[in-house]
């Protein structure tokens, strides 16, 4: 690849924001089919009032993350199994679901595109890819919108939580995220907009984020608003909650095929229960944009539930889990046949 001159950003110093970058790629559908696509560098869209993503939230999205590695090669983490998220999410949503193979072909040209945004090896950053769909043509009654369009955009990133690597207190969440029957399994946008009353109300609280029990009875964890979550046993098991209402995080699956064939630790997908969580001696949220980010607190009504790694550092665990994994991303560590796709 020839070298590009980077973009002049304070790459150490970025937080988890949009930042304009050159080019983004759309594609439509009208008449039953997806049209070629191309790249634009127009960042707006304009669509009718009446879109269904306007007046009834028909949208889904997915992220995904670009790397500069050790080696100078840019990187992209397992793009191939958002492609199959958004799939099953646009089903779900009553949309035309985008083709696995373009849309991975979509996303490379982006970042492509934009390669003077991919933060430069040893920056801490990252180059994080949204790819998301939304129903553009009008609706009136409650029905799926006839036309839609696929759109990709890429923004340079630091950590999603302020503070890196320090520790995260969690508040039990008064609202529910996802029903039992409904869509928290896909990344539906409507799923982040009523989580939105919930996120502000636990800053304004203090909590760094929250963390939804399961809707139905109220006595299992399931994954905060943005992440899902793990657990480490004093035997030093990885156990992770078994739920069919939460986003199947490929950063999770990533981790606990990490957990179990890099590190040789015993990995237990089941239910856990809010009264059991003081049995453990490490907490971690994992995700595209948390990474792993330690948990040093849970507040369940006002009981804190502190783990044993503290306030001020993630738990040993948890450590070699992240240097696991963000090696492999980085290229320092071999990965496994199929995750990382080189963009050339
Ligand atoms: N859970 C929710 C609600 C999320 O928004 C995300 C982020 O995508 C995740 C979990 C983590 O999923 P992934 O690791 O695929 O990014
Ligand atoms: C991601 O990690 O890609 C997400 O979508 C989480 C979002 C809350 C930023």
């Amino acid at each position: 690849m020839e070298t590009i001159e980077k973009a002049n950003i304070d790459w150490s110093n970025l937080g988890f924001g949009y930042y304009k970058t050159d080019k983004r790629f759309y594609s439509n559908y009208k008449d039953g089919q997806w049209d070629e696509g191309c790249l634009t560098e127009d960042e707006n869209i304009t669509m009718n009032e009446s879109a269904g993503v306007l007046q009834y939230a028909q949208t889904c999205f997915e992220g995904m993350k670009a790397y500069t590695t050790q080696d100078g090669k840019v990187v992209i983490f397992r793009p191939d199994m958002n492609a199959h998220r958004m799939y099953e999410s646009a089903k779900r949503l009553e949309m035309p679901p985008y083709p696995v193979d373009k849309f991975v072909d979509a996303v490379c040209k982006v970042v492509k595109a934009n390669l003077k945004y991919v933060p430069p090896y040893g920056t801490g950053a990252s180059l994080y890819i949204r790819p998301f769909m939304f129903g553009s043509s009008p609706v009136m009654g409650v029905k799926p919108a006839e036309e839609y369009q696929f759109r990709v955009f890429v923004s340079p990133v630091g950590p999603y939580f302020k503070g890196g690597m320090k520790p995260l207190t969690l508040k039990i969440s008064d609202f529910d995220r996802a029903a039992p029957n409904g869509t928290g399994h896909v990344k539906a946008g409507l799923n982040y907009a009523m989580s939105l009353h919930a996120i502000v109300t636990a800053h304004n609280e203090g909590y760094n984020e929250n963390l939804y029990p399961d809707a139905k009875t109220r006595t299992k964890v399931e994954e905060t608003g943005g992440a899902n979550i793990f657990f480490v046993t004093k035997d030093n098991k990885i156990v992770t909650p078994k739920s069919s209402t939460i986003l199947p995080s490929i950063t999770r699956k990533s981790l606990l095929h990490v957990a179990k064939e890099y590190l040789g630790l015993e990995v237990v997908e089941r239910e856990i229960y809010l009264t059991e969580l003081s049995e453990f001696k490490e907490c971690g949220l994992c995700g595209t944009a948390a990474v792993i980010s330690p948990v040093g607190k849970i507040v369940d009504n006002g009981k804190e539930i502190c783990f044993p790694t503290g306030m001020d550092s993630a738990g040993e665990i948890s450590k070699k889990l992240y240097d696991t994994l963000t090696g492999i991303q980085y290229g320092k560590i071999k990965a496994p046949d199929g995750w990382i796709k080189v963009v050339d």
